[in-house]
């Protein structure tokens, strides 16, 4: 997730933080309001290594993307995770009338480290829309995939995948994972749920690359039903922001504990001695095939 600073002064160092203590893998956003390497760094001695990703929005400005998939992969960040559900930014009301932009001191990290670009600012709009619009590239297409991976030794994770076609043609096109997920629902009104969406990815995937999903994972139980329908892993978005604003890294720390914590109920209530026993027929309609 983009902008942590205004959750938390440490913003996304402290989320770092918070997930390699609990051996959590993070994906620190192109929009981070810390820098790739500063992020990195939170992990250099942390034991085991954390598995941080980089998440990379296709810019214009493709020396700019080049660059930050170099630093990235120059940092030690372990893959690349390609968001392909936000070409453009969905209309987004409350930002609109609000003129959401970032309080003055605050800045895109890795952006302005770049190329000095702010974010333009427009009085009818929110910034976040008018940087969408004005930097990031619209007309990306799958054949952008293979010149992503011709600059990028890190494998290339796709994330906003919902139909089982287009999981085919991402793995066809490279993929080594694919993140089932509408963006937490902040893109198109009215997209299926990730998790409705899920069953139909994992039995196209059948098994020829990981399938993770995202949205709506609050509770432990949420993360069993995810495993049932065949997902290899779940990502938090909000949870852990929240956590971030009431108490820092203390305060993911907590969300993430929680959540470890309900996971481990709801496996033993089940009956599930580990991750290998979650499987459909734990769910009251199993997802049939
Ligand atoms: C404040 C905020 C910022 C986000 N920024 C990004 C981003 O920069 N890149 C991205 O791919 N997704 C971004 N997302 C979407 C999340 O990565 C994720 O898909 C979604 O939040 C998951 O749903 P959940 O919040 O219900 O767990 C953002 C979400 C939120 C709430």
């Amino acid at each position: 997730m983009a902008f942590q600073c205004l959750a938390n002064p440490e913003g996304e160092l402290a989320t770092a933080r918070a997930a390699a203590k609990a051996g959590v893998g993070m994906i620190l956003s192109t929009l981070a309001t810390r820098s790739i390497e500063e992020v990195a760094d939170v992990g250099i001695n942390a034991s085991p290594a954390p598995l941080n990703w980089f998440q990379l929005y296709i810019h214009r400005d493709r020396g700019l993307t080049q660059a930050l998939i170099e630093r990235a992969s120059s940092a030690g960040y372990k893959a690349l995770c390609l968001t392909v559900d936000a070409p453009l930014l969905g209309r987004r009301e409350r930002d609109q009338r609000n003129h959401f932009s970032l309080p003055s001191g605050m800045q895109l990290a890795n952006i302005s480290s770049l190329s000095g670009l702010g974010i333009p600012h427009s009085d009818t709009e929110s910034d976040l829309f008018t940087y969408f619009a004005h930097q990031l590239d619209p007309s990306i297409t799958w054949k952008d995939l293979d010149w992503v991976q011709s600059i990028s030794p890190l494998p290339l994770v796709l994330k906003g995948i919902l139909r089982a076609d287009d999981a085919i043609r991402a793995i066809e096109a490279g993929a080594k994972a694919i993140i089932v997920s509408n963006h937490g629902g902040r893109q198109l009104d009215g997209a299926i749920s990730s998790l409705n969406a899920l069953p139909e990815v994992v039995d196209a995937v059948a098994g020829s690359a990981d399938v993770l999903v995202d949205g709506g994972i609050r509770r432990g139980t949420d993360v069993l039903k995810a495993l049932a329908l065949g997902a290899k892993a779940v990502l938090l978005g909000r949870p852990v922001l929240w956590g971030l604003a009431v108490a820092g890294e203390e305060g993911v720390s907590h969300v993430l504990q929680l959540l470890r914590d309900e996971i481990d109920v709801s496996m033993a209530l089940c009956g599930c001695r580990g991750i290998q026993d979650i499987e459909p027929s734990l769910l009251v309609q199993p997802y049939k095939s």
